[in-house]
């Protein structure tokens, strides 16, 4: 059997698979491997499973013993990973998109829910015993029906979000590189510049991949342009965010409330958000559920054995552009 070199945790239903075709090398360090500890733990090896926490760059690829033919990612994000670099190896590697769209959208509208309905205050008012203390006119939050939620990176996750958000009676509109054909608009308003849908954007749900071009695309400037007192939830990727003009602007009330799932340099997050009451933050759990999980492992599973056995793999990574 193939040996699989697994970085990390996986649901029971995805080791038993594991057990059953490969010989497995787990990490068993309780920490993501450095990258010098998954090199060693990849010698002789025939794949990877590894995940976002393993950074696959240009010396990861120069170094990676010739015995690997294949590496999947547990992840729809991949900017851990140098496509070039892979390429120039020779090595496919597969990530696990689709399959966690659900999951990471119901995050989105927890966030959209939690920061609009301000949930951090709730909980630590019951929790405290302050509760009783407190009259009517406390902790009331922002209403979402009707209000204009603006999507920037209408792909997968952005399209669930929007399928969920409409239940609430929000009005759609997005940015997107690419306005969508109709049918997968769905109504939603299609605005050609971010510049544009932040204008409208009441709410605002980052749903782009983490790269150059986007990189603390929320910034003084942007986020100067959304409506005073919008409310902003990220599921994507904490870089897409400058923190500290996220923080300002949510002492500032220019933003009334910011639901997070990710941040830059997670997990270590900046102070700023946990000093705040207007924030709602969970530790990056868009995909944390069994189903989702045992989805995604079971994806990445399928990419390396197609690749061993030299058939087509349902999702390996797109070329670099
Ligand atoms: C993903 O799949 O990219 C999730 O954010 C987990 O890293």
């Amino acid at each position: 059997m193939p040996t699989l070199v697994v970085t990390h945790w996986q649901t029971p239903a995805v080791v038993a698979r594991i057990e059953r075709e490969f010989t497995p090398r787990y990490n068993t360090l309780g920490r993501p491997y450095t990258q010098d500890e998954l090199l060693a733990a990849a010698d002789g090896a025939d794949a990877l499973f590894v995940s976002s926490a393993d950074k696959l760059d240009a010396r990861f690829f120069q170094l990676l013993p010739a015995s690997v033919r294949v590496i999947s990612t547990f992840s729809v994000g991949y900017e851990h990973v140098d496509r070039a670099a892979a390429a120039a190896a020779g090595i496919p590697v597969g990530y696990t998109p689709d399959v966690l769209n659900d999951a990471t959208a119901d995050i989105a509208l927890l966030l959209l829910l939690g920061a609009s309905r301000r949930a951090f205050e709730a909980q630590q008012l019951v929790r405290s015993g302050e509760w009783a203390t407190r009259g009517t006119a406390h902790l009331l939050g922002w209403g979402i029906t009707g209000k204009r939620l603006g999507i920037f990176g209408m792909g997968r996750i952005g399209r669930a979000v929007a399928q969920r958000a409409r239940a609430f009676g929000m009005t759609i509109h997005y940015y997107n590189r690419t306005q969508l054909p109709p049918q997968m608009e769905e109504g939603a308003v299609y605005h050609a510049s971010a510049e544009s849908l932040l204008r409208v954007s009441d709410f605002l749900s980052l749903n782009a991949p983490n790269s150059p071009a986007t990189r603390h695309f929320l910034n003084a400037e942007t986020l100067a342009m959304l409506p005073h007192g919008a409310i902003v939830v990220n599921t994507a990727r904490g870089g897409l965010v400058d923190d500290e003009t996220l923080i300002a602007a949510l002492k500032s009330g220019q933003v009334a409330a910011a639901g997070l799932d990710v941040f830059e340099g997670e997990p270590k997050i900046n102070p700023g958000y946990a000093d705040l009451p207007n924030t709602f933050l969970l530790p990056h759990i868009g995909s944390a559920t069994v189903e989702t999980r045992t989805a995604m492992g079971m994806l990445a599973l399928d990419n390396i054995v197609a690749v061993l056995e030299g058939k087509p793999a349902p999702s390996l990574l797109p070329p670099p552009a």
